[in-house]
């Protein structure tokens, strides 16, 4: 459209989890002309005269630099984020959260290009011993990690090196960035489920809606004491939306996405599932939860943080964040969606809808 002032913004990996659900968001603002590239678009529904979508690998050559030069804002999702594979991928794993992403981190700084990354909670690692619970702070806290056999942290590692990274080319070489740490975003069209769309071990909340829609027990590694603080996808969407709207105010800045409020242990959260589906599927036997440990489910390397919270205090500050969305409104959106989308299977196998 000749005379279009809207920001053009370029979502690498727009069709995956977080990457569709952004797209959908932009484009249902009117405030942005997107372009989406990744390898495929199947959570993608949305279409509208304001969105390009590019079917590209963005190692293929020239795909980043064309992305990059018709674009304002580069956003980048893409990344292995499921901790089952930085212990059984793991060369896979930095190589896609590192090495690919270091051209555009170049390209960018050239061009002179917003570059909005999405890093992960991840970085902050475990917590130092003794911190009592502390809220994790994007300027402050440190990042500690575990030995390198402990190959858990290879994702977080090179996370944390491209993070060191962009910061050095935004003070040293002018690259205007900012670095979202989204922390345990959870929503429709997540990860998948393995058997039907994937195969291995996605996140916890697929884990369970898989466990739940074959009838089998939840299994809660290491007990399930372990917790984390969940963000519902579109709270998390509006602020990174947000953030584009505020470049002044956002660029040079690492900032978290989470919701400290839904802090809940993983057992809790199995808990809540399975009175969800219980309400949504009445008259289905629950299956209940079962102990596993963590080198069984997750092989050896696997490690783990016992909390994991946000500070949200930079986030309302610089863009009035508030994630406004509980558990018990986002569970039973969600778990429909599941129910909806793969049916559930029966004993025997067959699948109802
Ligand atoms: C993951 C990724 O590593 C991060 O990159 C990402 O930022 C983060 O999720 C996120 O979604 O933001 P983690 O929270 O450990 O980290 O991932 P989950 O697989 O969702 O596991 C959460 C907890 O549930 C872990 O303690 C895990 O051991 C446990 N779990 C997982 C179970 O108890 N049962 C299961 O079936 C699966």
């Amino acid at each position: 459209m000749p005379g279009d002032s809207r920001q053009k913004v370029c979502v690498l990996g727009g069709g995956g989890f977080l990457g569709s659900h952004l797209v959908t968001s932009l484009c249902d603002s009117g405030k942005f002309r997107v372009q989406a590239i990744d390898t495929t678009f199947d959570k993608l529904t949305v279409s509208a005269p304001q969105l390009t979508i590019t079917p590209a690998d963005i190692t293929s050559a020239g795909v980043l630099e064309e992305a990059v030069e018709n674009n304002q804002v580069i956003v980048s999702t893409t990344a292995l984020c499921n901790p089952s594979l930085y212990n059984t991928r793991p060369v896979e794993v930095i190589r896609e959260s590192y090495d690919h992403l270091v051209p555009l981190v170049e390209l960018c700084t050239r061009r002179n290009r917003w570059l909005v990354h999405f890093s992960t909670c991840e970085v902050y690692g475990q917590p130092l011993p003794g911190s009592s619970r502390q809220p994790l702070r994007e300027d402050e806290s440190r990042l500690l990690l575990g030995p390198i056999n402990r190959e858990r942290w290879s994702y977080a590692c090179a996370k944390q090196l491209l993070e060191r990274l962009i910061w050095a080319q935004g003070r040293h070489h002018g690259l205007p960035f900012t670095i979202v740490r989204p922390f345990n975003v959870i929503g429709p069209r997540m990860d998948f489920i393995p058997g039907r769309d994937g195969e291995g071990l996605p996140r916890v909340l697929a884990c369970f809606m898989k466990a739940l829609l074959a009838g089998e027990p939840l299994p809660l590694v290491n007990g399930g004491n372990q917790r984390r603080s969940f963000i519902y996808v579109d709270d998390f969407v509006a602020g990174v939306r947000a953030i584009l709207l505020r470049p002044a105010r956002c660029q040079g800045e690492i900032i978290n996405l989470g919701h400290p409020g839904n802090d809940i242990s993983i057992a809790d959260l199995a808990g809540k599932m399975l009175a969800v589906f219980g309400a949504l599927q009445p008259g289905r036997p629950l299956p209940g939860v079962i102990r596993v440990s963590a080198e069984d489910f997750y092989g050896p390397g696997y490690d783990d943080c016992d909390y994991r919270i946000p500070d949200i205090g930079k986030a309302e500050r610089l863009i009035g964040f508030r994630p406004r969305t509980g558990l018990d409104e986002m569970l039973p959106v969600i778990v429909r969606d599941y129910l909806e989308r793969y049916g559930t299977a029966t004993p025997t196998g067959e699948v109802s809808r």
